[in-house]
């Protein structure tokens, strides 16, 4: 026998009341919260995310106050996140939704800036309770394990608790390569019951070590700009060309 989706749906919704994790951005339905919540957590794990989530929302609760900010507030403020990039985007997103309003479908998210297929998806299921599924890459192990699927359509009006279930159950139990069979709730009709998987591909050492560097002389300008002749010209015009600093005057500093 088989697992279908609605048995997946129910087995991983009742599995979340009791095994769910306690995770502050699950008690807002605000969408401009839960942008910031998806941004983070793009690629910045969620342990790392809980407390620069809150401290974010308490001093930018709206997406007028975070527009208001300075470029360089926001750069600052993202110190410890990783993938500044992100703040860039994110603070450009917020001007977005502060002079246009809160899109209403995953087309309108989507033309954010940092806003991806899967980010819009997770938006409009988290805060707006469409009935759809974001797809990431636990949620698709899930799928792909159990069902053989790359979709999933949630019960009615259920989508959130079932994208974070699932979230959750990728995170603890069906992880990537050694999956916790035992303790799943999909185990007795799941195909993939007992296998384990290749370890992943890491980020190759050249790629690590030039993110370091660039992150690195994001901190030092984070503390103070630089003069000329104290940092790499080439890895200033990465941060320079991804809106994280500019320079004037022969100083380096964080944009304006
Ligand atoms: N990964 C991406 N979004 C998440 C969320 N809302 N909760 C936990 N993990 C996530």
């Amino acid at each position: 026998m088989s697992l279908t989706p609605e048995q997946l749906a129910d087995r991983v919704l009742a599995w979340y009341e009791t095994h769910g994790r306690e995770l502050p951005w699950r008690h807002t339905r605000d969408p401009y919260a839960i942008l910031v919540s998806e941004v983070m957590l793009q690629q910045t794990q969620v342990d790392r995310v809980i407390e620069p989530w809150t401290a974010w929302l308490e001093r930018w609760p709206t997406a007028g106050e975070l527009a208001a900010a300075s470029r360089a507030e926001v750069i600052s403020a993202w110190q410890g996140l990783g993938y500044n990039r992100r703040a860039v985007s994110l603070h450009e997103a917020a001007r977005h939704l502060a002079e246009h309003g809160i899109p209403q479908d995953q087309a309108g998210w989507h033309a954010l800036p940092g806003v991806g297929p899967y980010t819009a998806a997770a938006i409009c299921a988290l805060a707006l309770d469409h009935d759809v599924i974001p797809l990431d890459v636990n949620i698709l192990r899930i799928l792909e394990r159990s069902l053989g699927a790359t979709e999933l359509e949630p019960p009615p009006g259920r989508a959130h608790d079932l994208t974070q279930g699932l979230f959750d159950l990728g995170a603890t139990v069906c992880l990537a390569r050694i999956p916790r069979c035992d303790v799943c709730p999909l185990a007795d009709l799941c195909p993939s019951r007992g296998q384990r998987y290749e370890p992943l591909r890491k980020q190759s050492t050249f790629e690590g070590s030039r993110r370091q560097a660039r992150s690195r002389l994001l901190d030092q300008l984070r503390e103070a700009p630089l003069a000329l002749g104290s940092f790499d010209p080439a890895l200033a015009a990465l941060l320079i060309k991804d809106g994280l600093a500019e320079q004037v005057d022969g100083l380096l500093r964080l944009p304006r």
